[in-house]
């Protein structure tokens, strides 16, 4: 039996629109944007800090990091803030935080942020607004304050520099660099819980985040520099090496120049062994997210990296992109077995040695990365589909916590505008082309590193 044409026709047209209309209704929500491969140009060349980083808002249990080194990264979009959040947060503003940072104005060559909203109007704390006018302030350029004590009377350090550059109105000396237990409290949850990823507490539960930062209690995970005062070479000042992974530092025979810092920062797969005349020995602080770390042990496994460096002044600085991150920090601490998610174990994780005191776990604050994020890499990744996973890449959180601590910095193995000379790492047994991901935006680092160098905060290490 055969239907007439128009009727085959008709037909077909309505299968194919169900089609359409299925595959409109799966982008719309936004469930999963499948596998990706890096943003960039195949021929350029130097310093990614960093390979696979997954930002996604699954609860631990059910979700499966894969980093397929040959294609990327595997993303989850994070679900839009409802207008619930909105509502708790403008509810928060004033009692709950000690000082509050004046908005910025402005931010030179990045779009103004948006004006603080609603944080004074009392209507708003009681009425549901509708969702277009409460969805909740994405950038929260508001920060908390809080003193650290000075360490040096260094006469030519970065905060005195600040005020005389390009940066002054921007840079916040008093934003809190690290979190600890003090920080763990219910009215700061209302505040943070509604920025995700390392921005803030969102997708964290409160009793989690709470038995996991409760065990920063001791003085060192209060500040970076928690040995400095035992220190017998301490000198005038703070002088710190920051060292990123980047294919520049290959041959360069800058390890002892590095070496003779007061403190020298590393990241991810920072493998050190074999490598010591062009990068050093010494790690200070090593940075990571729990995500970055597993992925650095998949990926550079092969060049000698089989995790974070294990020395006695080894400090292990997490930057939390999820609750896995507070998950590990707790169990590592602690010596406790893993009972769920990806990080599961039988025994105590041994990441960092057997017997890692409390005392070498230091944590970022979400307020710092955000301030990061909307201050000094507002990427225009940030205007687009992928805002929600943005973030400052793991080394630029590192570079720049160094310089919000630190009296003088000099960093290497960063990228430079002649990176498509080297290879991705330094480590890389054969030349690599720079990889360029989704969720950061290494362009906009790079210009920033050099402004910084122009402005005389940052010493930089350039071939030429
Ligand atoms: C939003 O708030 C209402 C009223 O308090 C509540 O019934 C609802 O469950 C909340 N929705 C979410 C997603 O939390
Ligand atoms: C710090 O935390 C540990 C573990 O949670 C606990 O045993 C200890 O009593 C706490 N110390 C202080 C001073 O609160
Ligand atoms: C300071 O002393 C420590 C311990 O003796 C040593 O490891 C470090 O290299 C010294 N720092 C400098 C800058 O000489
Ligand atoms: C850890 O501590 C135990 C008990 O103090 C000791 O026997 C062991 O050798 C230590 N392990 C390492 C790697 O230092």
């Amino acid at each position: 039996m055969e239907l007439p044409r128009a009727r085959r026709l008709v037909l077909f047209l309505v299968v194919i629109s169900g089609l359409m209309g299925l595959y409109m209704l799966f982008v719309s929500l936004q469930i999963q944007v499948p596998w990706h491969r890096p943003l960039s140009d195949t021929k350029d060349a130097s310093s990614s800090l960093e390979a696979y980083e997954v930002r996604d808002s699954v609860p631990v249990d059910t979700f499966v990091a894969t980093p397929i080194p040959e294609l990327g990264i595997r993303f989850r979009i994070l679900p839009k803030a409802g207008p619930n959040q909105t509502v708790a947060l403008q509810g928060l503003d004033g009692s709950t935080r000690p000082t509050i940072e004046a908005p910025l104005e402005a931010i030179e060559g990045s779009t103004p942020p948006p004006k603080p909203r609603a944080i004074t109007t009392t209507t708003a704390r009681t009425t549901t607004v509708p969702s277009r006018t409460t969805t909740p302030d994405f950038f929260g350029d508001h920060y908390t304050s809080e003193d650290a004590p000075l360490l040096t009377s260094c006469p030519d350090s970065i905060r005195t520099k600040v005020p005389h550059t390009s940066f002054a109105k921007r840079f916040l000396g008093r934003v809190p660099v690290l979190q600890w237990a003090k920080h763990a409290t219910e009215s700061e949850y209302q505040r943070l819980s509604h920025f995700h990823g390392a921005h803030g507490w969102g997708g964290v539960k409160f009793p989690l985040l709470k038995a996991c930062l409760s065990v920063l209690n001791t003085s060192a995970n209060r500040v970076m520099f928690d040995d400095w005062e035992r220190r017998a070479n301490r000198s005038q000042c703070i002088r710190c090496a920051v060292v990123g992974n980047g294919g520049i530092l290959r041959d360069s025979k800058k390890g002892l120049e590095i070496d003779q810092h007061d403190y020298v920062f590393r990241t991810n797969g920072a493998v050190t062994k074999g490598f010591e005349q062009d990068v050093g020995s010494r790690t200070s602080f090593y940075t990571f997210s729990t995500n970055t770390l597993r992925n650095s042990m998949h990926s550079y496994h092969g060049v000698g990296y089989n995790g974070p460096p294990l020395a006695e002044e080894t400090r292990y600085v997490f930057l939390p992109d999820h609750d896995r991150d507070y998950i590990l920090m707790r169990a590592s601490a602690m010596h406790t077995p893993i009972e769920t998610g990806p990080e599961r174990t039988k025994t105590p994780p041994k990441y960092f040695g057997e017997n890692a005191s409390v005392e070498k776990f230091k944590m970022y604050h979400p307020d710092f990365i955000r301030y990061l994020r909307n201050r000094f890499l507002r990427s225009s990744v940030l205007n687009g589909r992928y805002k929600d996973i943005y973030r400052p890449s793991t080394g630029a959180v590192m570079l720049l916590a160094a310089l919000h601590t630190c009296d003088q910095v000099s960093a290497y193995g960063f990228m430079t505008p002649d990176y498509k000379k080297y290879s991705n790492h330094y480590y890389d047994r054969t030349f690599q082309a720079v990889a360029f991901y989704v969720n950061h935006d290494f362009r906009l680092e790079m210009d920033f590193w050099q402004k910084l160098q122009k402005e005389g905060l940052l010493r930089l290490y350039m071939r030429q």
